[in-house]
Protein backbone atom coordinates (compact mmCIF):
# COMPACT_ATOMS: atom_id res chain seq x y z
CA UNK A 1 0.00 0.00 0.00
CA UNK A 2 1.19 3.81 -0.51
CA UNK A 3 0.56 7.03 1.41
CA UNK A 4 1.45 9.93 -0.24
CA UNK A 5 0.76 13.07 0.89
CA UNK A 6 2.66 16.85 1.66
CA UNK A 7 4.92 17.59 4.69
CA UNK A 8 3.17 17.78 7.92
CA UNK A 9 0.64 15.50 6.99
CA UNK A 10 2.51 13.01 9.27
CA UNK A 11 3.03 10.55 6.94
CA UNK A 12 6.22 8.99 8.41
CA UNK A 13 5.11 8.70 12.10
CA UNK A 14 2.13 7.15 10.69
CA UNK A 15 3.53 4.99 7.81
CA UNK A 16 5.92 3.17 10.45
CA UNK A 17 3.49 2.33 13.05
CA UNK A 18 1.35 1.30 10.82
CA UNK A 19 3.70 -0.96 9.00
CA UNK A 20 4.50 -2.69 12.60
CA UNK A 21 0.98 -3.22 13.14
CA UNK A 22 -0.12 -4.92 10.40
CA UNK A 23 3.34 -6.72 9.65
CA UNK A 24 4.04 -5.27 6.64
CA UNK A 25 7.61 -3.68 5.76
CA UNK A 26 8.23 0.29 5.45
CA UNK A 27 10.01 1.70 3.01
CA UNK A 28 10.35 5.50 3.27
CA UNK A 29 11.08 7.37 -0.20
CA UNK A 30 11.82 10.78 1.08
CA UNK A 31 15.21 9.24 3.60
CA UNK A 32 16.04 8.36 0.00
CA UNK A 33 15.74 11.74 -1.73
CA UNK A 34 17.63 12.98 1.43
CA UNK A 35 20.44 10.60 1.60
CA UNK A 36 20.85 11.41 -2.02
CA UNK A 37 21.17 14.79 -1.02
CA UNK A 38 23.50 14.37 1.80
CA UNK A 39 25.68 12.45 -0.73
CA UNK A 40 25.98 15.38 -2.68
CA UNK A 41 26.53 18.05 0.01
CA UNK A 42 29.60 15.10 1.33
CA UNK A 43 30.97 14.49 -1.47
CA UNK A 44 33.42 16.65 -3.61
CA UNK A 45 31.33 18.30 -6.27
CA UNK A 46 29.65 14.70 -7.08
CA UNK A 47 26.74 15.05 -9.07
CA UNK A 48 23.18 14.42 -8.42
CA UNK A 49 22.87 11.60 -11.02
CA UNK A 50 26.40 10.19 -10.04
CA UNK A 51 25.47 10.16 -6.23
CA UNK A 52 22.05 8.25 -7.08
CA UNK A 53 23.63 5.60 -8.81
CA UNK A 54 24.91 4.10 -5.35
CA UNK A 55 26.45 6.03 -2.70
CA UNK A 56 23.88 7.10 -1.27
CA UNK A 57 23.23 4.13 0.11
CA UNK A 58 25.43 4.72 2.74
CA UNK A 59 23.50 7.76 4.09
CA UNK A 60 20.49 6.44 4.93
CA UNK A 61 20.86 5.73 8.75
CA UNK A 62 23.19 9.49 8.90
CA UNK A 63 21.71 11.49 11.77
CA UNK A 64 22.30 14.66 8.98
CA UNK A 65 19.41 13.19 6.83
CA UNK A 66 16.57 15.20 8.70
CA UNK A 67 19.07 18.46 9.15
CA UNK A 68 18.09 21.86 8.15
CA UNK A 69 20.88 21.75 5.53
CA UNK A 70 19.64 18.86 3.72
CA UNK A 71 15.92 20.13 3.92
CA UNK A 72 16.98 23.32 2.05
CA UNK A 73 18.58 21.08 -0.83
CA UNK A 74 16.55 18.10 -0.52
CA UNK A 75 13.87 19.59 -3.62
CA UNK A 76 16.15 20.69 -5.73
CA UNK A 77 18.00 17.30 -5.92
CA UNK A 78 15.00 15.25 -6.05
CA UNK A 79 13.70 17.20 -9.25
CA UNK A 80 16.77 15.65 -11.28
CA UNK A 81 15.63 13.40 -13.95
CA UNK A 82 18.26 11.70 -13.14
CA UNK A 83 18.01 11.04 -9.61
CA UNK A 84 14.21 10.20 -9.87
CA UNK A 85 14.98 7.48 -12.12
CA UNK A 86 17.22 5.85 -9.84
CA UNK A 87 15.34 5.99 -6.70
CA UNK A 88 12.17 5.07 -8.56
CA UNK A 89 13.74 1.65 -9.70
CA UNK A 90 15.43 1.22 -6.44
CA UNK A 91 11.92 1.61 -4.97
CA UNK A 92 10.57 -0.74 -7.34
CA UNK A 93 13.28 -3.41 -6.71
CA UNK A 94 12.50 -2.98 -2.84
CA UNK A 95 8.44 -3.21 -3.84
CA UNK A 96 8.61 -6.28 -6.02
CA UNK A 97 9.93 -8.43 -2.93
CA UNK A 98 6.47 -8.41 -0.89
CA UNK A 99 3.82 -6.31 0.88
CA UNK A 100 5.16 -3.19 2.27
CA UNK A 101 3.90 0.08 3.45
CA UNK A 102 5.97 3.02 0.74
CA UNK A 103 5.72 6.86 1.69
CA UNK A 104 5.99 9.78 -0.54
CA UNK A 105 4.77 12.13 -3.17
CA UNK A 106 4.51 10.31 -6.21
CA UNK A 107 4.53 6.50 -5.31
CA UNK A 108 1.09 5.58 -5.16
CA UNK A 109 0.24 7.06 -8.92
CA UNK A 110 3.74 6.44 -10.68
CA UNK A 111 6.17 4.03 -8.82
CA UNK A 112 3.81 1.64 -7.78
CA UNK A 113 0.24 2.52 -9.63
CA UNK A 114 -0.76 -1.73 -9.20
CA UNK A 115 -1.44 -1.23 -5.33
CA UNK A 116 -3.65 -2.39 -3.27
CA UNK A 117 -4.55 0.75 -1.23
CA UNK A 118 -3.32 3.91 -1.68
CA UNK A 119 -4.03 6.82 0.69
CA UNK A 120 -3.71 10.32 0.17
CA UNK A 121 -2.60 12.00 4.04
CA UNK A 122 -3.35 15.79 3.99
CA UNK A 123 -4.08 18.59 6.99
CA UNK A 124 -4.59 21.77 7.23
CA UNK A 125 -1.64 24.42 6.06
CA UNK A 126 -1.47 25.77 9.52
CA UNK A 127 -1.22 22.27 11.41
CA UNK A 128 1.11 21.18 8.82
CA UNK A 129 3.43 24.19 9.23
CA UNK A 130 3.15 23.22 13.16
CA UNK A 131 3.98 19.97 12.76
CA UNK A 132 6.77 20.41 10.20
CA UNK A 133 9.04 23.68 11.45
CA UNK A 134 6.83 26.18 10.42
CA UNK A 135 6.65 28.07 6.67
CA UNK A 136 9.68 25.70 6.04
CA UNK A 137 7.23 22.96 5.12
CA UNK A 138 4.95 24.85 3.60
CA UNK A 139 7.73 26.60 1.62
CA UNK A 140 9.47 22.89 0.92
CA UNK A 141 5.94 21.67 -0.46
CA UNK A 142 5.82 24.58 -3.19
CA UNK A 143 9.19 23.60 -4.16
CA UNK A 144 7.82 19.84 -4.58
CA UNK A 145 4.74 21.01 -6.03
CA UNK A 146 6.05 19.36 -9.40
CA UNK A 147 6.92 16.14 -7.91
CA UNK A 148 3.52 15.92 -5.65
CA UNK A 149 0.81 13.39 -7.31
CA UNK A 150 -2.83 12.86 -5.92
CA UNK A 151 -3.39 9.03 -7.27
CA UNK A 152 -6.67 9.49 -9.14
CA UNK A 153 -7.84 5.81 -7.27
CA UNK A 154 -6.64 7.40 -3.22
CA UNK A 155 -8.55 6.95 0.19
CA UNK A 156 -8.19 10.50 1.33
CA UNK A 157 -7.41 10.80 4.77
CA UNK A 158 -7.97 14.17 6.39
CA UNK A 159 -5.50 14.35 9.64
CA UNK A 160 -5.95 18.08 10.77
CA UNK A 161 -7.68 16.99 13.97
CA UNK A 162 -6.64 13.29 14.64
CA UNK A 163 -3.42 11.87 17.00
CA UNK A 164 -1.35 9.80 14.95
CA UNK A 165 -2.63 6.63 16.63
CA UNK A 166 -6.18 7.69 15.50
CA UNK A 167 -4.55 7.99 11.74
CA UNK A 168 -3.04 4.73 12.34
CA UNK A 169 -6.54 3.20 13.32
CA UNK A 170 -8.19 4.88 10.49
CA UNK A 171 -5.60 3.15 8.35
CA UNK A 172 -5.17 -0.17 9.52
CA UNK A 173 -9.50 -0.69 9.57
CA UNK A 174 -8.70 0.65 5.95
CA UNK A 175 -6.12 -2.74 5.91
CA UNK A 176 -8.15 -4.92 7.00
CA UNK A 177 -11.46 -4.10 4.72
CA UNK A 178 -9.30 -5.53 2.07
CA UNK A 179 -8.19 -8.50 3.23
O1 LIG B 1 8.99 13.11 3.14
P1 LIG B 1 10.32 13.87 3.34
O2 LIG B 1 10.12 15.23 3.90
O3 LIG B 1 11.34 13.08 4.09
O4 LIG B 1 10.89 14.04 1.85
C1 LIG B 1 12.11 14.67 1.60
C2 LIG B 1 12.10 15.33 0.23
O5 LIG B 1 12.12 14.35 -0.80
C3 LIG B 1 10.89 16.21 -0.02
O6 LIG B 1 11.30 17.55 -0.07
C4 LIG B 1 10.32 15.77 -1.33
C5 LIG B 1 11.20 14.68 -1.83
N1 LIG B 1 10.44 13.47 -2.18
C6 LIG B 1 10.12 13.27 -3.50
O7 LIG B 1 10.42 14.13 -4.33
N2 LIG B 1 9.47 12.12 -3.87
C7 LIG B 1 9.14 11.19 -2.95
N3 LIG B 1 8.51 10.07 -3.33
C8 LIG B 1 9.46 11.39 -1.59
C9 LIG B 1 10.10 12.55 -1.23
Amino acid sequence: MTIDGPAGAGKSTVACALAERVGFRYLDTGAMYRAVTLAVLSGAGEAPEAAASGAWRSYLDDPRLRSREVAEAVSAVARQPGVREAMRAAQRAFLEQGDAVAEGRDIGDVVWPDAELKIWLDAAPAVRATRRGGEDALERDRRDAAQTRVPADAVLVDTTSLTPAQVVDVLVALVEERR
